[in-house]
């Protein structure tokens, strides 16, 4: 076992791991050697990769701040990543300190680090499930202790459906969970696309990787809001999507959409 409390057969540390490869892009230590060479080539591949990684990371945390901003009292957050600081409760709290947020993973890794980090009771969950098979997270146990789904939920879907391939059909994973929001609700969604630059390169990294990387082009990305109403300014860029400063150096050809949409009816 390790100190995390799972044993160590279960880290795969053969193959590089989405989550490890952006804690290792980030700058975080939860990765490996194969990790960080992954994290290399992509750099090499994208030279605005780690400025688009941040910059995915900002806007989740404008978005945070902006649905709790606007009400929300529950998330429900899927491929929520390693804990990197600050985490989303970390600033939905800032924001008001009476949210409940259900982290969800499929990564064993980083649901031992974040039940680690997160105490298991309280008004937050760690869970360890797989966003394509959405009915699982929605009726899971662990998820329904924090999440009541009569009351307005933000669901969090950053940077992770493009870990879907389309015979995954993404389109039906996330209108199931779209499905089971309630009017009032939001969803907060970034995903990868080789609109700006040629990412192909980048996209094979992954080929390799325990998930591949599958870009998709604008009007997909719109299409995982259907029957919610992009709020201002819409589907952006992540850096020009409700800014708080200045965009950063190459945010031009940053290769990831980003956008909050409400249910309105
Ligand atoms: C790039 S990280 C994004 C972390 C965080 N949402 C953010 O944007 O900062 C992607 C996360 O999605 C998780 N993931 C990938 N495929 C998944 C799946 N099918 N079900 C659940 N989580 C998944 C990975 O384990 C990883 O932790």
């Amino acid at each position: 076992m390790t100190q995390y409390g799972f044993r160590t057969e279960e880290i795969d540390t053969s193959r590089p791991h989405p989550a490890r490869i952006y804690d290792y892009l980030l700058g975080g230590k939860d990765n490996y050697e194969v990790d960080q060479r992954a994290g290399d080539e992509l750099a090499a591949a994208a030279p605005e990769a780690r400025i688009g990684l941040r910059a995915n990371r900002a806007f989740l945390q404008r978005a945070v701040r902006y649905v709790v901003g606007s009400g929300v009292r529950q998330i429900l957050d899927v491929g929520t990543g390693l804990p990197t600081s600050p985490n989303v409760h970390e600033t939905a709290e800032a924001v008001a300190s009476d949210v409940r947020i259900a982290y969800v993973d499929n990564d064993p890794i980083v649901n031992a680090h974040a039940n680690a980090l997160i105490s298991r009771s309280g008004p937050t969950s760690v869970v360890l499930a797989d966003l394509r098979d959405p009915l699982a997270i929605v009726n899971h146990p662990d998820v329904r202790r924090v999440i009541d789904f009569d009351e307005p939920v933000a669901l969090l879907l950053v940077a992770v459906v493009h870990f879907l391939t389309n015979a995954d059909n993404p389109r039906q994973v996330v209108a199931t969970l779209r499905d089971a929001l309630p009017v009032g609700s939001f969803l907060v969604l970034s995903h990868a696309t080789g609109d700006f630059a040629d990412r192909r390169d980048a996209q094979a990294v992954y080929n390799k990787a325990s998930a591949t990387l599958n870009l998709r082009a604008r009007a997909e990305v719109e299409r995982f809001f259907d029957g919610f109403e992009l709020v201002e300014p819409g589907l952006a860029q992540v850096p020009f999507w409700r800014p708080d400063g200045p965009p950063p150096a190459r945010s031009g050809e940053i290769g990831f959409y980003g956008g909050v949409g409400r249910r309105n009816g």
